[in-house]
């Protein structure tokens, strides 16, 4: 369903199934949008005439606004629809609201939503010229995070295949999770370790071919690379933990734990950090933390995957050259 009969990545709604090519091709776009000279003057006209729809259902800060520069950088023109104050808060379906934006004019949704699933279903019952980007649906996926923890991984790490990557915290409720380990797993990592309480650790995960630990210091000795999850409240509907304070206890990435690692090991986050749940601010803020770094790459990632999917476009204008 993601990709036009010629194999063109036309929406990008989850990174499972998708081909090892494929994400090279998003990470080396991606990186070649960060060595554009001047990158923040410059506007690659990839999008001009394009309309690009933010429809956030659920909160978001980092995500919304790198979706909103990079459609910005490539020239499109981007509504953020103030989703709070739509009709679907009247009783709108999300059918009938997403039928009014297109008779709007646009060509591209860019989708979060509590709702697992959200993303496709918008994909399946949208009009046939309009890409739809999944910004994070429910548990389920949140494939551009996950391509920009990919990216900063290759640049600090270079090859995939030797990497030990250690993701750590609540991974029953993370959709980040899920779409790093298709993303790990289609680039070849050497090795996937989750790391979490058993109440926070999805039944039968050892399936998708990684290794479980439920003792930190275990998890993550010897990595290459820790990605530390938030707690994510908001999607427990029972008490999963005793308390935060034991939680950090036991799992927090303190510097005494982070030794456990490689000496070069690097620390990410998809952000919002929790400091003093799940990380230590010393760790947090330290010299092996990329925490930021994620956060601008999100924006060269978002524009590659722009591209592409506008590339998709039978009509499309662009020929997603970035020179
Ligand atoms: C994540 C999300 O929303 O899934 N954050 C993000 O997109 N940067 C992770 C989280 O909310 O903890």
């Amino acid at each position: 369903m993601q990709l036009t009969k010629d194999g063109k990545l036309k929406h990008f709604l989850t990174i499972e199934g998708l081909p090892p090519l494929l994400l090279e091709e998003i990470l080396d776009r991606a990186q070649q949008f960060i060595s554009l000279p001047n990158k923040s003057q410059v506007q690659a006209p990839i999008l001009r005439g394009k309309t690009v729809m933010n429809l956030f259902f659920e909160n978001s800060t980092r995500t919304r606004t790198t979706f909103e520069l990079a459609a910005k950088r490539l020239s499109a023109d981007l509504i953020n629809l103030d989703i709070r104050n739509s009709a679907t808060t009247k009783g709108e379906s999300l059918l009938d609201t997403i039928r009014t934006i297109e008779a709007m004019g646009c060509d591209m949704f860019v989708v979060r939503h509590s709702s697992s699933g959200a993303a496709h279903f918008i994909a399946r019952y949208c009009a046939p010229h309009i890409s739809v980007l999944n910004a994070g649906d429910g548990r389920h996926a949140h494939p551009t995070q996950a391509m920009l923890d990919m990216l900063t991984i290759r640049q600090h790490k270079g090859d995939f295949t030797p990497l030990k990557v250690a993701i750590v915290g609540d991974i029953k409720h993370s959709r980040v999770a899920r779409s790093q380990i298709h993303a790990l797993t289609t680039l070849c990592a050497g090795e996937i370790r989750l790391v979490a309480p058993k109440t926070l650790m999805p039944f039968g995960i050892e399936d998708m071919g990684v290794n479980v630990y439920n003792d930190i210091e275990e998890g993550i000795k010897g990595v290459d690379v820790i990605i530390m999850l938030r707690l994510q409240h908001e999607r427990m509907n029972t008490a999963l933990l005793p308390s935060v304070r034991e939680y950090y206890a036991r799992y927090g990435l303190t510097e005494e734990r982070l030794s456990l690692a490689k000496a070069d090991a690097i620390v990410m986050h998809p952000g919002p950090v929790n400091r003093g749940v799940e990380i230590d601010s010393r760790v947090a803020d330290g010299p092996q933390s990329v925490i930021l770094q994620q956060v601008s790459n999100g924006i060269a990632v978002r524009m590659a995957v722009m591209s592409m999917v506008i590339g998709s476009h039978a009509q499309g204008t662009g020929d997603a050259n970035v020179s």
